[in-house]
C-alpha cells in the first residue's frame, strides 16, 4: 500500500484526536542554496490512546514529523491538529522524551521529575507525593535522592520517563530513547512502556530503526522512505499485549516491516 489519504484505523478505539493534515518540512540551510526538503506532505490520523510507530531510513524526517507535532518547528505546508485546533507552538498536552533523555544533572532523580510538575502544582508537598508514585511506576523508588550521573542508561532512560508522565500529557512523543542500551535493559523497558501505555491509555508516538522493537510496541507502524521522506506503508500490528519481544509472531511482523523498507530502497522512485 503507498497511499498517503489519511485512513481511519478500525482497530483503534476512542475519538479522534491528532490529525496531520498534508505537513510539509523544508528547511533553509545557510551553507547549501535553496531549501532542503525533508519531509514530503504527510496526512495521518492518531486515536486517543493510539501507540504509533515511525520507522524508516536516516534522514527521512522522523523526527522532522515529531518536531512539527511537538510544535517546536512549523509546517511548510499543511497543519497539525489536536483536536481540531491547529498546532501552532508547544504545550503541555505534547511531551517529548530526547534519546539522550536531558535531565539536568545539577538535579537529584526526584527533583528532576519535580521539575516536569513545577506548572501543574503549586503545593510542593503535592508534588513530591506525585512525583514518588511516577518513580514507584519506574522501580525508582530507592533512588530518589540519587544524583544523575549514579544512575545507569537505563534507569536515566526510566526518570526521563517518569519527568515526561508528570504533566500528565495527552501525547507523548518519544525518538529512539533505546539507541544506546544494552539488549537486556532494552527488554526490560520494552515491558515498561507497554505497561505504561496500557494503564495510563495515552496516546504515544515513538521512533526507532528497529523493526522488532517497532513491532513489539506499536499498534500501528509508519514506514518511511527516503529524502524528502514520505510514508510508504502503513501495518496494523494485532497482537494482543503485552508482547514479548521475542515471541515468534513479533518477529513475524518485523519481517515484514522489514521487508517493506527493502521494498523501498528497490524501487525508490515508487517509494
Ligand atoms: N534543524 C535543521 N536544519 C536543517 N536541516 C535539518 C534540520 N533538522 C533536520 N534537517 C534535515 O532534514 C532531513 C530529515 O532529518 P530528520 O532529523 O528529521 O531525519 P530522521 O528520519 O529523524 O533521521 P535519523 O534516523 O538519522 O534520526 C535531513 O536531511 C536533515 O539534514
Ligand atoms: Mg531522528
Amino acid at each position: 500500500m503507498s497511499s498517503d489519504i489519511p485512513q481511519s484505523n478500525g482497530a483503534s478505539k476512542g475519538p479522534l484526536k491528532l490529525v496531520v493534515l498534508g505537513a510539509s518540512k523544508s528547511y533553509e540551510i545557510t551553507s547549501i542554496k535553496g531549501p532542503v526538503a525533508a519531509l514530503s506532505p504527510v496526512n495521518m490520523e492518531i486515536n486517543e490512546g493510539e501507540f504509533v510507530v515511525f520507522v524508516g531510513p536516516s534522514g527521512c524526517g522522523k523526527s522532522t514529523l515529531l518536531n512539527l507535532i511537538a510544535g517546536f518547528i512549523a509546517p511548510t505546508a499543511g497543519q497539525i491538529l489536536l483536536d481540531g485546533k491547529p498546532v501552532t507552538r508547544p504545550g503541555r498536552d505534547r511531551l517529548m522524551m530526547f534519546q539522550d533523555h536531558a535531565l539536568f544533572p545539577w538535579l537529584n532523580v526526584i527533583d528532576n521529575v519535580v521539575f516536569g510538575l513545577k506548572r501543574r502544582w503549586f503545593h510542593p508537598t503535592l508534588r513530591k507525593e506525585k512525583a514518588r508514585s511516577l518513580l514507584r511506576m519506574m522501580h525508582l523508588e530507592k533512588y530518589e535522592k540519587a544524583a544523575i550521573h549514579e544512575l545507569s542508561g537505563g534507569m536515566k532512560q526510566r526518570v526521563a520517563l517518569a519527568r515526561a508522565l508528570a504533566p500528565d500529557p495527552r501525547v507523548l512523543l518519544i525518538d529512539e530513547p533505546f539507541l544506546a542500551l544494552d539488549a537486556m535493559v532494552k527488554l526490560e523497558l520494552y515491558a515498561e512502556l507497554q505497561r505504561i501505555h496500557l494503564a495510563t491509555r495515552k496516546t504515544i508516538i515513538f521512533v526507532t530503526h528497529e523493526m522488532q522493537e517497532a513491532a513489539c510496541l506499536g499498534d500501528r507502524v509508519f514506514v518511511f522512505s527516503g529524502s524528502p521522506g514520505r510514508i510508504t506503508h502503513k501495518l496494523s500490528i494485532d497482537l494482543p499485549r503485552p508482547r514479548d519481544f521475542n515471541d515468534p509472531k513479533v518477529v513475524g511482523f518485523a519481517t515484514q516491516l522489514m521487508d517493506r523498507l527493502k521494498q523501498n530502497n528497490q524501487n525508490p522512485a515508487r517509494a
